[in-house]
């Protein structure tokens, strides 16, 4: 499946919130759990730090907290939200779903609310779908969320995977306005990959391939490497072509915080500046869907993005998914 519009956008992003646990899991920390070393992780993730969420918090508490952050941050409201849609691999049950749980918390009286699973391109189709609701009037104000809970399905026995995943949420309110923002949007998923990267669920095979259902996060980190450079490789210059832009208009790129080699990588292909880039994964790892929203909040806290920028968003994961955006800045 592939797809790459315009979207006349009448949408744009009004509000951001984000948060993340208390308890940090360091490199040190995970050289007391598996067969690792802090040089090992950075050399090869760029990865030092993550939050782990309590035994008793789960994704919609991380995400009612980043829409706290978000409604002491701006003068918002949240009674006439007509959507909440809920960006998450690790939502706290199958049903009911995290986006009733906050319409619930907050007592929003009149929304649609679901969760969508897109793995780490999660937020950005979130974002891309919030846009085309509004766009096609079929709703106003439409709040956004990507939250994880990656630790409570890594395996900590396992060092290939668990030096990477991290907890956090991000919150976004998408608004209704005249002078859309969303310049163009894209999306191309490769269904055959999936077998790469997977968290078990009710069946215990892949494309007629048996897998470890376990429960745990499984990955091939070499493949997933590949088909993360590759895509966003091939699938950024397509998107800019389309909307008649270059990689000079890209004031801030932001790709899901996967692995820094990956994001270099990318970069290196592309000749974009690496100093260009927004990356969470530094002090927060792999937290899937939050992590756009998370590197967002650093950028804007270190002065780095304005109100007008162009941002390039792209969200790239288990699926194989990938979603990519490209929109001003209009907090
Ligand atoms: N610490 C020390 N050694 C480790 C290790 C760790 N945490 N994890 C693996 N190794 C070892 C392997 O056992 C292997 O040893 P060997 O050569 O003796 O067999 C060696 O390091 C190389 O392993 P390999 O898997 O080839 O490493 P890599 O360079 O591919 O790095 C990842 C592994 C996971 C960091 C890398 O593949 C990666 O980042 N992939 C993408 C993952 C990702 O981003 N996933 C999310 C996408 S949304």
């Amino acid at each position: 499946m592939t797809g790459q519009w315009t979207s006349r956008s009448r949408a744009k992003i009004t509000a951001l919130g984000t948060y993340v646990p208390q308890k940090v899991l360091s490199n040190d920390d995970l050289e007391k759990l598996v067969d690792t070393s802090n040089e090992w992780i950075v050399q090869r993730t760029g990865v030092r730090e993550r939050r782990i969420a309590a035994d008793d918090e789960f994704t919609s508490d991380l995400c009612i907290k980043a829409i706290e952050d978000m409604l002491r941050r701006y003068p918002i409201s949240l009674h006439d939200v007509d959507l909440i849609l809920v960006a998450s691999i690790t939502p706290d049950h199958t049903f009911p779903s995290v986006a009733s749980i906050i319409q619930d918390h907050f007592d929003i009286p009149a929304t649609a609310a679901l969760d969508i699973s897109a793995a780490c391109a999660g937020f950005v189709s979130a974002l891309q779908l919030a846009d085309g609701m509004i766009t096609s009037g079929m709703h106003k104000k439409v709040l956004v969320l990507g939250g994880e809970t990656l630790s409570k399905v890594t395996d900590y026995s396992d060092r290939s995977t668990c030096i990477l995943f991290g907890d956090g949420a991000g919150a976004v309110l998408v608004e209704h306005a005249n002078d859309g923002a969303f310049i163009r949007s894209s999306s191309v998923t490769c269904g055959k990959a999936g077998i790469h990267l997977y968290r078990s669920g009710l069946s215990p095979r892949i494309a007629n391939q048996p897998i470890a259902a376990n429960g745990y996060i499984v990955q091939n980190g070499k493949e997933v490497f590949k088909l993360a450079v590759n895509t966003l490789v091939r699938e950024i210059p397509a998107l800019l072509n389309a909307s008649g832009h270059a990689l000079a208009d890209v004031d801030w790129f932001v790709p899901h915080s996967a692995n820094l080699r990956i994001v270099e990588a990318v970069c290196e292909k592309l000749h974009f500046p690496f100093e260009r880039t927004l990356f969470s994964a530094e002090y927060y790892g792999n937290t899937s869907s939050a992590s756009i929203p998370l590197a967002i909040r650093m950028g804007l806290d270190r002065g780095a993005i304005r109100q007008g920028d162009t941002l390039l968003l792209a969200g790239f994961g288990g699926g194989f998914v990938y979603a990519s955006t490209l929109l001003r800045w209009t907090v």
